[in-house]
């Protein structure tokens, strides 16, 4: 029997960070979580565990903790990293700079300081659509001009940058960044999903708890931008999807002939409106929302959407699932979360 490759994924309780590490085992991988919880809820683990029926070591730590990684890297024979862990609420990245810069770059520091020193040398980074800000042409494709638009968007752009002169002094260190659209949806088991802490600032689990009565209403953000129905258009992409997207691009990596560095755009390659969400959910849902139109929300763009041809060429990966899929995957989960809140109420 092989050795199964030991994956090291930083952030791994998280929303995404939990789907991959699925994937992950699901393709003959053994992952490794480092999460100090900070963003997760802490049964997250074990419900990957009866999801996947395998045990899983997770390590309670934050990426800054140089000593503790060093050790777990040191005593695991880790052959790739998959970087999730990080601060990504946009506004609140603007109301308190610091702790992105602290979390999101003294973090990306901390662990490539400890590969190096072990010889780790493939990682794939979690970057995000947000580094293209207002898109010069649409649908967006990786050579498009990149820009920040806020706290958090800056240091995802520093990230990519920092990883880019890395690669540069150490070439033999491949790294695949991938930049995603909109992540939504929940595991079709509907034993994990998106369960932000406090008050939701995305679409879709603000418009899931709104449905399930935990939110009084769902406020659109405008109604008046360029776009054929007024509201923002994004490119919505099932979590699932996202998270096979990582495993492919650790195999790209095992590849010969690829190249040491790479940029790819993870999204479906179509885009949604707001308004067209609300009409998915109430569609497949069986659920009347209860919404309303508000003013526009500082930093939102009007339009964004990927061109993923790059991601099927290299990755041999394409979206499979639809947005139907994912809005409905987010309403099972979200139902099955309040019977469970209610049944220990
Ligand atoms: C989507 C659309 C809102 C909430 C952010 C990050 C991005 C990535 C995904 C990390 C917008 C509208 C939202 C609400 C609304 N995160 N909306 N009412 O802002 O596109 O992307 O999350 O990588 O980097 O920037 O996602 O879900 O917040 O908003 O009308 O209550 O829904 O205005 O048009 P966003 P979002």
């Amino acid at each position: 029997m092989s050795e199964l490759k030991s994956v090291l994924v930083t952030g791994g309780a998280g929303y995404i960070g939990s789907h991959t590490v699925i994937a992950l085992i699901e393709q003959g991988f053994n992952p490794i979580i480092i999460d100090d919880l900070r963003n997760a809820k802490e049964d997250v683990v074990p419900r990957v565990e009866e999801i996947t029926g395998k045990k899983i070591l997770h390590f309670p730590i934050a990426c800054q903790d140089k000593a503790a990684v060093d050790k777990i890297v040191k005593e695991h024979p880790i052959w790739g990293v998959i970087h999730f862990a990080a601060d990504k609420a946009v506004g609140e990245s603007v109301e308190n700079p610091l702790k992105y810069f602290d979390n999101n770059l003294g973090g990306l520091v901390a662990l490539l300081e400890v590969l190096k020193d072990n010889g780790v040398s493939r990682l794939v980074f979690s970057s995000s659509c947000t580094v293209y800000g207002i898109a010069k042409s649409i649908p967006v494709d990786e050579s498009n001009p990149v820009s920040y638009n806020s706290p958090y968007g800056f240091t995802k752009l520093v990230n990519e940058q920092m990883l880019e002169q890395f690669n540069a002094a150490h070439p033999e260190f491949k790294m695949v960044l991938l930049r995603y659209f909109n992540p939504v949806g929940a595991h079709p088991s509907t034993i994990i999903g998106e369960e932000p802490q406090g008050v939701p600032s995305n679409l879709l689990p603000f418009l899931t708890q709104t449905a399930a009565g935990i939110r009084p209403v769902l406020t659109v953000y405008g109604d008046d931008y360029d776009t054929p129905d007024g509201t923002c258009i994004r490119d919505y992409i099932h979590v699932s999807d996202l998270a096979e997207a990582h495993v492919a691009a650790l195999e790209y990596m095992e590849k010969e002939d690829s190249p040491s560095f790479d940029v790819i755009n993870i999204g479906t390659g179509k885009g949604t409106s707001v308004k067209e969400m609300i009409d998915c959910f109430e569609e497949n849902c069986g659920t009347k929302l209860n919404w309303q139109v508000g003013p526009r929300r500082p930093g939102d763009v009007p339009a964004i959407y990927a061109d993923a041809t790059r991601a099927e060429e290299k990755l041999g990966w394409k979206a499979r699932f639809s947005v139907k899929d994912a809005v409905t995957s987010a309403w099972n989960y979200q139902q099955k979360r309040l019977e469970k809140l209610k049944s220990n109420s």
